[in-house]
């Protein structure tokens, strides 16, 4: 293992005095009497890139992180000195650089404070056994510092105190603290003295971090190879530092409605009868589903694009007969192809050379599910292209609606490492390079060609993909899941930490296998699980199948009908869950948001692991113990309704809150308006005539948003969608609704019927657009329902005195 800061490391190398500046546009060049050079440049006003070289030159610029629709172009740079620093300004920070050794202090521009500080910053190390360095940075730790983000990690979800390795590797039954696992998202929030910071590596080499473990007070990372190459992003809200880190790195397009609903998967659903048997049952029971996985058994010998003809004879019928009855297809795709001269996929990437080739030539060769497999070099754009081809058949001739694709990190079995030799060879579009610096992309790169083979067959309707392992950036192509958990009660809290630190680390379309991979869960844990995954923006149960069932039926009763609830709610949920994807997409906000980046400035939120918002509005907080009827846990300050009885709860404390068995802790924050759908066994299986709004009134302002669309398709990026902001003001015996609305798409529905919760007073007299309306009119029916046109604009609703 490197060490990275020992300050006396025999090896380590450091920049020298600063000899010359030269400044470009919105980059700056500091060249060092040693040779290195600190390419500095303004994305925005709060975000810095610094980018290092040793050697004269910087390597080509090129990044798979990075969007293509990234802010930059800033033109305001300027830069002053003095005798010790050299000073860049913007209206967010204040970036100093020392002269002397090119160390770096950013402070915020409006106070002066420091908000972040190098102990030793750039160092770096030459690595003589594989070439290049070994490049690090070390910052000072402020007082009360805590940390945030890095994608996967199943830790607690401060970092402080902890290292870790980002290294994408497959982790069956991996465990609390185990590391590295499936993911590497080199990106982290710091947080201290009120101000978030982010900082974004951007490296695919195997990166450490080092969150004040190995020396106290010191925060560093580093990587085995490539560039000290990161970004830095200012908030000073977390809110902002993960939205400007979404701009960076990207968000993707709105999923299918569908794929918000719920998902059944298992290792293996075969043959084709037991897939209908399972369909069949979900709407026998009127359990709500709106995809059901095929896994490896589908395929012939697990050869990838084929069929097992003796399980699926008429896979096209199947998948017709399915997508009748609601039900998308979803069928997995892994990386490695099967070594078989009669076989055609195979065939193909020995004929035009595809799969990747070892240092001296011949093609990387591993055993997976098939056997001996070859492996595609998805980092060269032609074998991204034929992937993407490859799906043809499967998305427009059969009609399946989503891929999932897995052993994604890559996986291999019995060699140890798991993974591909160092050796082995990549394109890299176009800039060569071994595993050592493909390895953590090769994941994102296999599930963008499968993206772009399914956007293209599956137009004009959107595509549908997962995967397991995933680098920054990922999220543009393909939501995910958290890999082979365990049906544990410690992965129950594993996976509540997971689904809340991939969406502060940018992935937002995140959840995880519902009741566990490995093992069979009770009963109670199931129950548990699927209230939790029911608030994950991805919600699919899946098992290994080796440890027995694990659909809703097959427990008994009273959890069927737990889950049933509970899923129900998902789907009444949706078009809330709707809009928050697409503020998500837009804005680059969260979905799930950890107590901490809801409310920073309160120190309690700092070390808080279970509570989160959903959305803007909805706290949530599963039951993570057994045999529970409550638990304790901390309300957020201000004002929030009980969901199960709209009892009232002042926020910014710890409490016990009854959840028994059929319950779990949900909280409205006071005047939301949170849009519901009625309960549907599918997406689409109703046409929503009427849609609800549940006012929770509050004495003040609140705004809330509704987004609508077709729920497939791309019409919204033409304009065709509904926004509707709603200003609710609140007062001693008024309650006052303002509806505002743009884009083009006109929804189903005609009406919103609102229920209002909470009023503080009789109402006797509504007023809509300044007309007063009977009673009868809006239908107020005596349980604080009132249905009125989707048209208003001002609605008052009050206690005539
Ligand atoms: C891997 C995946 C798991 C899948 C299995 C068989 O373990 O993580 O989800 O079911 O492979 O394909």
């Amino acid at each position: 293992m490197i060490t990275n800061t020992e300050l006396h490391k025999k090896g380590n190398q450091f920049p020298s005095k600063i000899i010359s500046c030269k400044k470009e546009v919105d980059t700056l060049y500091f060249n060092t009497d040693n040779g290195v050079i600190l390419q500095l440049t303004v994305l925005r006003d709060s975000v810095l890139r610094f980018r290092y070289a040793t050697e004269t030159n910087f390597e080509t610029d090129f990044s798979y992180a990075i969007d293509k629709d990234a802010s930059r172009g800033y033109n305001f740079l300027t830069a002053d000195e003095n005798d010790e620093v050299y000073i860049v300004t913007t209206s967010k920070l204040i970036c100093k650089i020392d002269k002397s050794d090119l160390r770096i202090v950013i402070y915020d521009a409006l106070d002066n404070t420091i908000v972040l500080e190098e102990e030793l910053g750039f160092h770096w190390e030459e690595n003589y056994e594989k070439g290049g360095n070994i490049v690090k940075m070390s910052k000072v730790a402020q007082n009360g510092e805590s940390y945030y983000g890095l994608g996967d990690k199943p830790v607690h979800s401060n970092l402080r105190g902890k290292r870790f390795e980002n290294w994408a590797t497959d982790s069956y039954a991996f465990g609390r603290n185990t590391d590295p696992i499936y993911k590497t998202i080199p990106f982290y929030i710091g947080l201290h003295h009120k101000k978030s910071y982010g900082i974004f590596f951007d490296n695919s080499f195997r990166s450490f971090f080092d969150f004040c473990d190995e020396r106290r007070h010191i925060t560093s990372f580093w990587a085995q190879g490539g560039e000290m190459n990161y970004y830095f992003i200012y908030g000073p809200k977390m809110n902002d530092v993960v939205a400007s880190y979404s701009d960076l790195t990207g968000t993707p397009e709105l999923p299918p409605l569908w794929a918000l609903g719920y998902h059944q998967c298992k290792w293996s659903y075969f043959p084709e009868s037991k897939v209908k048997e399972v369909a069949h049952k979900f709407r026998e029971l009127k359990i709500p589903c709106d995809a059901i996985y095929l896994d490896i058994d589908y395929m012939e010998g697990f050869r990838c694009f084929t069929w097992n003809k003796e399980y699926f004879p008429n896979p096209k019928k199947m998948v017709k007969e399915l997508s009748d009855d609601g039900f998308k297809t979803v069928v997995i795709i892994d990386p490695g192809i099967k070594i078989d001269k009669d076989y055609q996929v195979y065939q193909e990437g020995i004929e035009n050379d595809y799969f990747c080739k070892r240092a001296d030539g011949p093609n990387m060769k591993g055993k997976v599910w098939p056997g001996e497999c070859n492996f595609p070099d998805y980092t060269n754009p032609n074998v991204r292209k034929w992937w993407s081809g490859l799906f043809k058949e499967l998305i427009s001739e059969i009609g399946v609606k989503g891929v999932w694709n897995d052993m994604n990190e890559p996986a291999v079995m019995e060699v140890p490492g798991k993974t591909f030799p160092d050796d082995v060879r990549h394109d890299y579009d176009g800039n060569p390079c071994s595993h050592r610096k493909a390895h953590n992309i090769y994941g994102m790169q296999m599930a963008k060609a499968t993206y772009e083979g399914l956007k293209k067959y599956a137009y004009p309707k959107r595509p549908f993909v997962i995967t397991r392992s995933a680098y920054s950036g990922t999220q543009r192509y393909t939501s995910t899941w958290t890999g082979d958990n365990v049906a544990t009660w410690e992965h129950l809290w594993i996976a509540n930490i997971q689904a809340q630190r991939m969406s502060l680390s940018g992935y937002s379309f995140a959840g995880s296998d519902i009741g566990g991979f490995a093992e069979q869960p009770t009963g109670e844990l199931y129950t548990r699980w699927i209230q939790l995954g029911v608030f994950h923006p991805f919600c699919r149960t899946h098992s290994s199948g080796d440890h027995g069932e694990q659909e809703p039926w097959t427990f008994d009763e009273e959890v069927l009908n737990i889950v049933r609830k509970f899923i129900e709610i998902r789907y009444q949920f949706l078009p809330y869950l709707y809009t928050a994807f697409w503020r998500y997409i837009n804005e680059g906000i969260p979905i799930l948001k950890s107590l901490v980046l809801f409310d920073q400035d309160d120190q309690q939120t700092h070390n808080r692991t279970d509570e989160f918002i959903f959305g803007e509005k909805v706290l949530i907080c599963p039951i993570i113990e057994p045999n529970a009827k409550g638990r304790r846990m901390y309300i957020p300050k201000g004002n929030w309704y009980n969901y199960w009885d709209d009892t009232k709860l002042v926020g910014g404390k710890e409490t016990w809150v009854d959840a028994d068995i059929d319950s779990m802790p949900i909280f409205i924050k006071e005047g939301a308006i949170i849009p519901k759908y009625p309960i549907q066994q599918y997406v689409g299986e109703k046409e929503i005539d009427e849609l609800t709004l549940d006012v929770y009134y509050k004495k003040g302002r609140e705004k809330s948003e509704l987004f609508d669309d077709a729920n497939d398709g791309y019409d919204y990026k033409k304009g065709r969608f509904s926004l509707r902001s709603f200003n609710l003001v609140g007062k001693k015996k008024e309650l006052i609704i303002q509806q505002f609305k743009s884009g083009k798409y006109i929804t189903s529905y005609k009406t919103f019927k609102m229920r209002l919760h909470g009023l503080p007073f009789n109402v006797t007299k509504i007023q809509v657009d300044n007309e007063e309306i009977a009673f009868e009119d809006v239908k107020v029916n005596g349980d604080n329902t009132i249905i009125i046109s989707k048209e208003f604009t001002e609605l008052h609703i009050l206690e005539d005195s």
